[in-house]
């Protein structure tokens, strides 16, 4: 990390107002790591990912009223959460609040309403035509539930983002290589700091309206580095130029010390990802209407974490 990008970090936290029940987080994020690092039923260490899902929100005013959001809708990481937890992994779901859920993927495109019906004697009934689905996907959630395969975190503004997660690295940090970051969240680049924005309301009648917006700075080198320096981290890269694509990766990968980076078009991420590593990169498309291409990804990042867990790296400050 320079030295620039170290002091935006620090003045980044220091400025940022102060999460909401950290200590209750940090306790039951504990709770949850503790629980899942003991020796799983086949003697082997249970993994243990921190999925991040969905976008953050910048705020422009202190009580706010108005904010910039993007397009991240949370599927790609719900799904992956999904995958995640049938490979055996507990999973720390750090997601936007009220973006796409594990287990609810179907939820995106039916109104929670049209899932029910009223029966005699006025029951409420799962529908017939999708009976089936909401089965399926309440056996798999209480499952991991019950299992204590998932923990859920949400966030809103950039500020929530970035404390959640240097609280949940931190936490994870003495899993060692068992811990895995894939950092499917699309993270706002720019952000007003919160000493600079407006506590009220910004009024329409004062004219036309100049924001200054700060560069976010960069966290994937520093959760490297200091926060778990022996995770195996998975960053995304998203561009909608097919031209730069490739190359921004490998050098987010090379900049960021990331073990792999995963690349994908605005236009067609949901059809096809590219997972950069040093060795070179591979493709994975989404076969038919059905399938997403998380499954496949997603087996493919738990091999690669596999053969790190046998040849785990040093870490990079030398630890
Ligand atoms: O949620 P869906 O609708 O399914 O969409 C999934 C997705 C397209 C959002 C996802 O596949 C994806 O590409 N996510 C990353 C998008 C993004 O924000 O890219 P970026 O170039 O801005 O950031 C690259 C990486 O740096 C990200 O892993 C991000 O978590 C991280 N980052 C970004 C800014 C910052 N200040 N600190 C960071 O750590």
């Amino acid at each position: 990390m320079d030295s620039r990008n170290g002091s935006e970090v620090e003045s980044f936290f220091e400025s940022a107002p102060s999460l909401k029940n950290a200590n209750i987080v940090s306790q039951k994020l504990k709770e949850f790591i503790d629980r899942n690092s003991r020796s799983s039923e086949s003697g082997g260490p249970i993994r243990v990912v921190c999925v991040t899902s969905g976008g953050t929100t910048v705020p422009l005013e202190q009580r706010c009223v108005r904010y910039i959001d993007n397009f991240a809708s949370g599927y790609r990481g719900a799904a992956s959460t999904e995958y995640f937890v049938k490979a055996g992994y507990a999973v720390i779901f750090l997601h936007r609040l009220g973006s796409c859920q594990p287990y609810c993927k179907y939820l995106l495109e039916e109104s929670f309403l049209d899932l029910f019906e009223l029966a005699e004697e006025d029951k409420i009934e799962v529908c017939q035509s999708h009976g089936a689905e909401v089965k399926k996907a309440i056996r798999e959630y209480h499952a991991a539930v019950d299992e204590g395969q998932l923990f859920r975190l949400p966030f809103t503004t950039i500020f929530e983002y970035l404390q959640l997660l240097k609280l949940v690295a931190t936490s994870m940090s003495p899993l060692g290589s068992c811990g895995m970051f894939y950092l499917a969240a699309a993270v706002s680049d720019f952000y007003v700091p919160w000493q600079s924005m407006a506590e009220h309301k910004i009024q329409s009648a004062s004219g036309p309206l100049d924001i200054r917006l700060t560069q976010t700075p960069k966290m994937l080198s520093v959760l490297r580095k200091d926060w778990a320096p022996f995770a195996f981290c998975i960053s995304f890269k998203l561009e909608t130029d097919p031209d730069i694509l490739l190359q921004k990766a490998n050098a987010a990968m090379n900049k960021y010390h990331m073990h792999i980076v995963v690349a994908n078009l605005l236009a067609t991420y949901k059809q096809e990802v590219i997972v950069v590593t040093k060795e070179g990169k591979a493709s994975i498309r989404k076969h038919g209407e059905h399938d997403d291409v998380e499954e496949q990804l997603v087996n493919l990042l738990v091999e690669k974490h596999s053969e790190y867990l046998e040849k785990p790296e040093t870490s990079l400050n030398g630890a």
